[in-house]
C-alpha cells in the first residue's frame, strides 16, 4: 500500500491517479475527510492527518510499502524558518515510528543551495529526513509550469504579464506537475538503498518571453512579458500582505542569478515529456 499526502493538491492527486492506474493500493492522507471522499469512492483507504500531527501521521504511514511526503507551500515563512523545522521534526518522528518501507519526499530544484531563500525550507527538511534509516528519495523538480495559472487573468484581460523571472529571455528550468507526479509514482514503486536525489525538468528550458508568446498563440491575442523592477519587489510583496518577503525575493534572485540550479546541472536532470503549450492549454480550459 502507498500512503499519499497532499492528495487533494496538484502533484499528490496525480501521483495517486498514476498508482491507481497501475492497480496499486493507495491510502489517501487528507486533513479534511470530506475532501477525501472522492478518493474513497475510487477505492482508496482514507485517513485524516495534518502535516504537523505526529500521532496521526504515524497511523497514516503505518503498514505502507512507500510513502509520498508533500509539505504544503509556505510563501511567507518566519525569518528563522521555524515552521519548516517543526514540520521536519514531526515528519521524522512519525516516519521513524511507522517504519514504512521507503519514502519519496517532494523537494525542489536548488535544495542544495547555501544562500538562504524560500527554498531553504526544503533544505532543512531534506537534512532532517536524510537522517532516517530507511531508503529515501528526494525528488527535486524545477519551477512548476502550472505557476502560470497566476498569469491567465492578466494575459487574457490586459495582454501583459508581470515577470519576476528576469531577464525575460533567460531560460528557466520548468516542469509540468503531471511529469513530477508520473516520476514520483515510478520512484515510489522502485527499490533502492539509502538516500538518493532525483532532479527533474521539462524537455527544454522555458523563458518568460516564451510563456507570453505561447499564451498569445493560445488566446489569439497579443501578450507580452513586463519585468517588474527589482527595487519595487519588497514594498509590492508587503502591500500584498506578506510579513517577510525576503525569502521569496532571495529565491527569485537565485533563479535570476543562476545559483538556484540542479546539483547535476541541465545534463544531470531527468527530463519530462509534457511541454509548456499543453500545460497552458489545460490551464486556460480549466479557468
Ligand atoms: N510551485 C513550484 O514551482 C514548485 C517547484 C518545486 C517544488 N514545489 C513544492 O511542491 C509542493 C506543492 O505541491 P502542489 O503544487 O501539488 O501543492 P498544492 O496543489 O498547493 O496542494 C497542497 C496540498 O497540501 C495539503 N495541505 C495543506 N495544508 C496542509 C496541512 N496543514 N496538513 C496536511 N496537508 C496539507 C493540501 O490539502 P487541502 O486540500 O486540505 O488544502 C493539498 O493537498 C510544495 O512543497 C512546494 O514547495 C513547488
Amino acid at each position: 500500500m502507498f500512503a499519499i499526502t497532499g492528495i487533494t493538491g496538484k502533484v499528490g492527486g496525480e501521483v495517486a491517479r498514476n498508482l491507481l492506474a497501475s492497480n496499486q493500493p493507495v491510502r489517501a492522507v487528507v486533513r479534511d475527510l470530506r475532501k477525501g471522499e472522492p478518493w474513497a469512492q475510487l477505492g482508496c483507504d482514507l485517513v485524516r492527518a495534518d502535516i504537523n500531527d505526529a500521532g496521526a501521521l504515524t497511523s497514516a504511514f503505518k503498514g505502507a510499502e512507500s510513502v509520498f511526503v508533500l509539505v504544503p507551500p509556505n510563501f511567507d515563512p518566519s525569518p528563522d524558518f521555524h515552521e519548516a523545522r517543526t514540520t521536519a521534526a514531526t515528519l521524522k518522528s512519525a516516519i521513524e515510528a511507522a517504519r514504512p518501507g521507503r519514502v519519496v519526499y517532494l523537494s525542489t530544484i536548488g535544495a542544495q543551495a547555501t544562500q538562504s531563500n524560500l527554498l531553504t525550507q526544503h533544505t532543512i527538511i531534506e537534512q532532517v529526513l536524510g537522517e532516517l534509516s530507511m531508503p529515501i528519495t528526494f525528488l527535486r523538480p524545477g519551477w512548476f509550469m502550472e505557476n502560470c495559472s497566476w498569469d491567465i487573468a492578466s494575459a487574457t484581460n490586459d495582454g501583459v504579464i508581470s515577470s519576476f523571472l528576469q531577464p525575460i529571455d533567460k531560460p528557466v528550468p520548468m516542469v509540468a506537475t503531471a511529469d513530477v507526479a508520473r516520476v514520483a509514482a515510478e520512484l515510489l514503486q522502485e527499490t533502492w538503498n539509502g538516500r538518493r536525489v532525483v532532479e527533474l525538468e521539462g524537455l527544454h528550458r522555458v523563458t518568460p518571453h516564451e510563456i507570453a508568446t505561447t499564451f498569445a498563440d493560445l488566446l489569439g491575442r497579443p501578450v507580452r512579458m513586463e519585468p517588474v523592477p527589482r527595487e519595487t519587489w519588497e514594498s509590492l510583496f508587503k502591500s500584498q500582505g506578506m510579513k517577510n518577503p525576503i525569502p521569496r525575493i532571495k529565491m527569485l534572485d537565485g533563479f535570476n542569478e543562476g545559483w538556484i540550479e540542479f546539483e547535476g546541472d541541465v545534463a544531470g536532470s531527468r527530463k519530462g515529456k509534457i511541454g509548456l503549450q499543453a500545460v497552458l492549454q489545460t490551464l486556460i480550459e480549466l479557468r
